[in-house]
C-alpha cells in the first residue's frame, strides 16, 4: 500500500520525503486555508519534493468551472491529479478530463456506488472519507472493503485512496481492508513510527552502552599497560604479585561482563 501525505504544510512534506515514505501527497482546501499563500506555489514546491501523485482540489461547482481550475492545475506540474468532489458534475468534469488525458481523484466518496461511478467516468484515484463516516457511527472501513471487492471481481484500474484517516488503526485496518493507497496527516505517520517499548528499548539500549563505555574508560585510566614492573616480571608482575594489578583488572571486568550476560 502506498502512502500519501494529507497536507499542505511543504515542512512535513519535506520530513516524510526524507524518511523514505512519501509515495504522493493530497491536498484539499481546508488544509490549503491552514497554512495560506499561494495554492499554486505551494503545488508547485510539493511537486518538487515528490514525483508521485500531488491533489490539487477544483471548488468550482458547475463542470466549465472545474476544467478551467484542473487545466491550470494540470499545467504546474506533470505529476498533478485534479481533485473533484463527487456530484453530477463533477462526474462530467472526470469524464472530459480522462479524455484531455488529464489524471483526477474523485473526493467525498461515502458509499461503494460513488466510488464505482467515479471509476466508470474514469478517475484514476478514488477517494472514500473513512473518518467522517465513523464520525457519524457509520464503520468507513466497509466502503473501503467493499470497492477493493468490486474493483478486483470487475478488474477495475482505478486506485482506492483511503481519506479521512485519523489515526493508526485506521492505517491498518485500510491496508487490510485492501486500500491501494492512504493519506495520512503527518501527526498519524509520526503515531505509526512510535511504540512505548521501542522508545523505551532506545533508551535502555543507550543507557546500557554508556554505562558500559564509562566503565571500560576507567579501567584503562587506573590500569595503564607496559609499565615497569610488566617489563620486569615479563608477566605483569614481580613474585609477589605486585605490578599485577592491570592484568587482574581486566579479568574481573571481563568475568563481571559475562556473569551479567548470563
Ligand atoms: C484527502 O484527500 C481528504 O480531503 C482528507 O483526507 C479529508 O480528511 P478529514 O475528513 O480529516 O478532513
Amino acid at each position: 500500500m502506498k502512502i500519501f501525505l494529507d497536507t499542505a504544510d511543504i515542512e512535513e512534506i519535506r520530513i516524510a520525503a526524507r524518511w523514505g515514505i512519501l509515495d504522493g501527497v493530497t491536498t484539499n482546501p481546508s488544509l490549503y486555508a491552514k497554512v495560506g499563500g499561494s495554492y499554486e506555489d505551494i503545488l508547485r514546491q510539493i511537486c518538487r519534493l515528490t514525483s508521485g501523485p500531488v491533489s490539487a482540489e477544483v471548488v468550482a461547482e458547475d463542470v466549465e468551472g472545474m476544467l478551467t481550475e484542473g487545466r491550470a492545475f494540470a499545467k504546474l506540474a506533470r505529476n498533478i491529479v485534479v481533485k473533484v468532489p463527487m456530484s453530477e458534475e463533477g462526474l462530467e468534469a472526470i469524464a472530459r478530463f480522462s479524455e484531455e488525458g488529464i489524471k483526477t481523484n474523485c473526493t467525498l466518496i461515502f458509499t461503494t456506488n460513488q466510488g464505482l461511478l467515479a471509476a466508470k467516468a474514469g478517475a484514476s484515484l478514488i477517494s472514500p472519507f473513512v473518518g467522517r463516516l465513523d464520525d457519524i457511527n457509520q464503520d468507513g472501513m466497509v466502503v473501503i472493503r467493499e470497492l477493493a471487492e468490486v474493483f478486483a471481481i470487475h478488474d477495475i484500474d482505478s486506485e482506492i485512496l483511503a481519506a479521512s484517516l485519523r489515526h493508526p488503526f485506521h492505517v491498518t485496518q485500510a491496508a487490510l481492508a485492501g486500500a491501494h493507497i492512504s493519506t495520512l496527516p503527518f501527526k498519524v505517520v509520526q503515531q505509526m513510527v512510535h511504540h512505548p517499548l521501542t522508545d523505551k528499548g532506545i533508551k535502555t539500549f543507550r543507557d546500557d552502552w554508556d554505562k558500559a563505555r564509562a566503565s571500560a574508560a576507567a579501567t584503562s585510566t587506573t590500569a595503564p599497560a607496559g609499565t615497569p614492573a610488566d617489563a620486569a616480571t615479563g608477566d605483569g608482575g614481580d613474585a609477589r604479585g605486585n605490578g599485577a594489578k592491570p592484568a587482574k583488572v581486566v579479568r574481573a571486568a571481563g568475568a563481571s561482563a559475562s556473569k551479567r550476560r548470563r
